[in-house]
């Protein structure tokens, strides 16, 4: 791991490979880098991997109050500057990451070459949801991140995965345990008032890779579907056995359409 400051706060990144396109991993809510350490495995020999962990998250810096995902993307467009990163990269987000891409895009499309968005979602959230992020936010502060994992780890993946794969499920429970209250608490309330992006969408041009575990409970095949069909070059791929952690549930899949799309 590596620790790039950028202004006043710290960045923890891990970066693997040492040729092909620069490929920016960014990971999902309440996660940290080490969800994509499959991909990273993978693309290492074939891309320049880098895996940041966002503002909040892993062991980079916390911002206590709210952090916004137009700040989570400002915070990545300013750490690929840190490392001397001249050429665009490949943005790929999952969920969280996701809606950070969106906003990457809108803000920093200079860097962007094209685009791989996993198990995501472009509209804001409802009123209701909101308000359960806002509770879910006061609730990290008060008992811990355990109050965030209760929520989110029974939509995280399908239903067979519980089952099938207990130690993926057990490695994910602990990644959401590991991070920071003040961290997930940011995040959560920077979620609760992002941005519905849907009008925008059609402005990006760049080659989308869009892909979604078939079971996905939080951002839906039908969700997604609409996200492919309003961006103009979409290649859309449906991941089977697999939920909202696709890349996770089923690597295998995950890896070989995002090296389809790179064109290895
Ligand atoms: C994520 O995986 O980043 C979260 O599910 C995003 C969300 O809760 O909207």
């Amino acid at each position: 791991m590596k620790h790039i400051q950028v202004g006043n706060t710290k960045f923890a990144v891990k970066t693997a490979g040492e040729k092909g396109y620069p490929l920016l991993l960014v990971h999902g809510f309440p996660l940290d880098h080490t969800v994509w350490q499959r991909q990273i495995d993978f693309f290492a020999d074939h891309c320049r991997v880098i895996a940041p962990d966002l503002r909040g998250f892993g062991s980079s810096d916390i911002t206590p109050g709210s952090v916004s995902m137009e700040q989570m993307a400002d915070d990545l467009a300013g750490l690929l500057e840190a490392m001397g990163m001249q050429e665009k990269v490949i943005f790929c987000g999952l969920s969280m990451g996701g809606y950070v891409g969106w906003q990457f895009w809108k803000r920093h499309k200079h860097k962007v070459l094209a685009m791989i968005a996993c198990d995501t979602r472009a509209v804001a959230d409802s009123p209701e949801a909101s308000a359960g992020r806002r509770k879910m936010a006061e609730n990290v502060l008060k008992e811990g991140a355990g109050a965030a994992s209760s929520v989110m780890m029974p939509r995280m993946f399908a239903p067979n995965t519980y089952q099938a794969k207990p130690d993926l499920v057990r490695q994910v429970q602990q990644m959401m345990e590991r991070q920071k209250p003040e961290g997930i608490a940011a995040a959560a309330l920077g979620l609760a008032a992002r941005e519905d992006v849907r009008e925008w969408l059609h402005t990006i041009d760049v080659p989308t890779l869009i892909l979604v575990g078939e079971q996905d409970a939080i951002s839906t095949m039908d969700e997604m579907r609409h996200i492919a069909d309003a961006i103009l070059d979409a290649v859309w791929v449906a991941v089977p056995d697999a939920g909202h952690l696709a890349i996770l549930e089923n690597p295998a899949v995950v890896n070989e359409a995002i090296a389809e799309f790179i064109t290895l």
